[in-house]
Parts: structure tokens; C-alpha cells; sequence
């Protein structure tokens, strides 16, 4: 494997295997804050005004596929101690590091630089990533990094946090769509999946990606945005910047959700660009159904006027499909509808 950017000095130029193809090239990096995308305090919806509050996040699931969420209940301390383990974590050294890194498709707590298939990609990613399970905790805990040592105290219960937010913000979900109360409680939210992603300054932030276009395969996502900007929204033919507010989570609609809700929300198309200044570093936590979970549009959303639009699939083929066809956007959900007359 070659070696993570965090541990490379001096990168004056950008090396030619990670310049994209001029189509895919973030170009503009000066595009404004879109203040389309909604901020939703969530402290209002324990406050009676949970009509209200549903309906803002229906909307903007419809419109964007995207929202950020404040007031949310993990406390600031919480979130500054996270993102200071997820700095540490990069900023260790190198010997650290590489007992943490491996390109063994098998194993699920792992280091690397761009991404899983760098031996075959065309272009590399400009970023590290390290991710690994955290739920349920007790079977994953003892596998996560044992340096910086507070990494799986820090981490475990920001994570059990995150768990519970993902509940919160599924069950107004689930009546906003007209669900069962508990729609999302059982094998849909089974597994929760942390991707934190470390994206140094980049000598050419116009030519290279953090991470390619694409929608999130799991069911709903939160993310935790760094201070600094990079996550960009395809809406509409344009990308639209995601304003990093402190504190907020970012969160995320994925495949799942668009099939379940049968095509009512949507899994927005997203990519990560890089800057020339700061370094970056971004946890996207993947909420994402069980291996042997059975995803259809949901039965209540369904009638002879508003027939299926997707065929029940297993969640495990669904990801094998996905990762096979990845960054193919238009075509990943295609496989999965249901043929016209
Ligand atoms: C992801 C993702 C965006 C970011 O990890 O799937 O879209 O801002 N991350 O790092
Ligand atoms: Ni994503």
C-alpha cells in the first residue's frame, strides 16, 4: 500500500495520479454556501412543535436529501472531544499508524490512504480514512485502536450518542411518511458503521477530489462536518456547498431510505473537495440495515395508484451491486426497479 498522506511531508505538487479527468474535476472551488439546505433545531420538536419539525425534515429529505440538524442533544464537550481523537488518530506516528493499516478486504477496522481498491483505481483520492463497526459496542469495541488511549472510551459513547440521534431523527421520519411507530427500530438500523475521513492541505485543490461523486448506500447517514468547508451537495445539475456550522450534524438520506420511503425522499448525490490551507477531518457515522435485511417501499406508502417503484432486495446484494457499479450513480438503483408494463 502506499503511504497515507498524513504521514507524507512537503506536498509542493500534486503527483499525477491524483489530477481527475477535467469532467470530474471540482473546478470552482468559490462556490457560495447554499442556504437552501435547512437547519433544523431539534430541540423543537420536544418542545410541541414536533408537526412542525417533522415536516421541515420530510421536506428537505424530498428537496435535498440533505439537512443539518442543531440543538440535538450530544452535548459541545462531547463533539470537541471526538474530533480531537479523530485528529490525534491521524496525527500519530507513522509506526502507529501502519499497525492499524491493511488492504485485507476481510477485515473491518482498518487504515488507508484514497480508497479500498487503490491498487486498480485510475485516480487516487487526496484523503486517509479509517473506519470500523461500532455497533452493537461489545463485539467491536476491543478491535479499535488501542492508541490515542481514549480513543475507545471517546469514541464508544459518542457513538452510543450518535445511535440514539439516528433513533430520534428515524421516528420523525417514519410518522412524517405515514409509518408504524418502531418502523426503523429493528433489522433496518442494525449496524452503525463510523468512516472518519482526513483530508490534508492539497498543493492542487482544482484538480484533485477528497471523494468522488456519489449517494451513500446505508439507510441514513450522520456526519460530522470539521470546521472546514468541503462537502458539496449535486442538486439540480450544480454543486451547492454545505455550510460548516459549529456543532451541527449533517445529515444524510441513503439508498435505503429512497427505496423504503418508495422514491418519496431521495439520496442526494455528494462529494468531498479539498483547500490548499487546512487540513480536514469529517466522521461520517452509516446507518445502515443488517446484512440479511429484506428492503422494499414500505407497505403503507404503497396502493394501486402508487405502486412499488422498487423490487425487495437483500441488503447485502444491494451493497455487493453497489461497490461493484461505485461512483456509476445513475445505474445503481436501476437494477433494483421494477420493470414498466
Ligand atoms: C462519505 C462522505 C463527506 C465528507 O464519507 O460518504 O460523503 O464531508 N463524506 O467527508
Ligand atoms: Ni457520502
Amino acid at each position: 500500500m502506499d503511504k497515507l498522506l498524513s504521514s507524507r511531508f512537503n506536498h509542493e505538487s500534486l503527483p499525477g495520479d491524483y489530477i481527475f479527468p477535467p469532467e470530474l474535476r471540482p473546478g470552482d472551488l468559490k462556490i457560495p454556501f447554499s442556504s437552501s439546505i435547512s437547519v433544523i433545531d431539534l430541540s423543537e420538536a420536544q418542545n410541541g412543535d414536533r408537526t412542525n419539525t417533522i415536516q421541515k425534515i420530510i421536506k428537505a429529505s424530498q428537496e435535498f436529501g440533505f439537512f443539518q440538524v442543531i440543538n440535538h442533544g450530544i452535548s459541545e464537550n462531547a463533539m470537541n472531544e471526538v474530533r480531537s481523537v479523530f485528529k490525534e488518530l491521524f496525527e500519530m506516528p507513522e509506526e502507529e499508524k501502519q499497525k492499524l493499516c491493511s488492504n485485507d478486504p476481510s477485515k473491518k477496522c482498518k487504515m488507508f490512504t484514497s480508497s479500498v481498491n487503490y491498487a486498480t483505481e485510475k485516480v487516487h483520492l487526496w484523503r486517509d480514512n479509517f473506519r470500523h463497526p461500532c455497533h452493537p459496542l461489545e463485539q467491536w469495541q476491543h478491535l479499535w485502536p488501542e492508541n490515542p488511549s481514549r480513543y475507545r472510551e471517546c469514541v464508544g459513547s459518542f457513538s452510543v450518542e450518535v445511535k440514539m440521534l439516528a433513533s430520534r431523527i428515524l421516528s420523525l421520519i417514519s410518522e412524517g411518511l405515514g409509518l408504524e411507530c418502531g418502523y426503523f427500530e429493528k433489522g433496518l438500523t442494525e449496524s452503525v458503521f463510523l468512516s472518519i475521513n482526513h483530508y490534508p492541505p492539497c498543493p492542487e485543490p482544482s484538480l484533485a477530489l477528497g471523494i468522488t461523486k456519489h449517494s451513500d448506500p446505508n439507510l441514513i447517514t450522520i456526519l460530522l462536518q470539521d470546521h472546514v468547508c468541503g462537502l458539496q451537495v449535486f442538486k439540480d445539475g450544480n454543486w451547492i456547498a454545505v455550510e460548516p456550522i459549529p456543532n451541527a450534524f449533517v445529515i444524510n438520506i441513503g439508498y435505503q431510505l429512497q427505496v423504503i420511503s418508495n422514491g418519496k425522499l431521495i439520496s442526494a448525490e455528494h462529494r468531498a473537495v479539498t483547500n490548499s490551507h487546512d487540513t480536514r477531518t469529517s466522521a461520517a457515522f452509516f446507518v445502515a440495515p443488517s446484512d440479511e435485511c429484506i428492503i422494499e417501499p414500505a407497505e403503507a406508502l404503497t396502493d394501486e395508484h402508487h405502486p412499488p417503484i422498487y423490487k425487495a432486495f437483500n441488503y447485502k446484494d444491494f451493497n455487493s451491486h453497489y461497490f461493484a457499479k461505485y461512483g456509476n450513480t445513475d445505474i445503481v438503483l436501476k437494477s433494483f426497479e421494477v420493470q414498466k408494463g
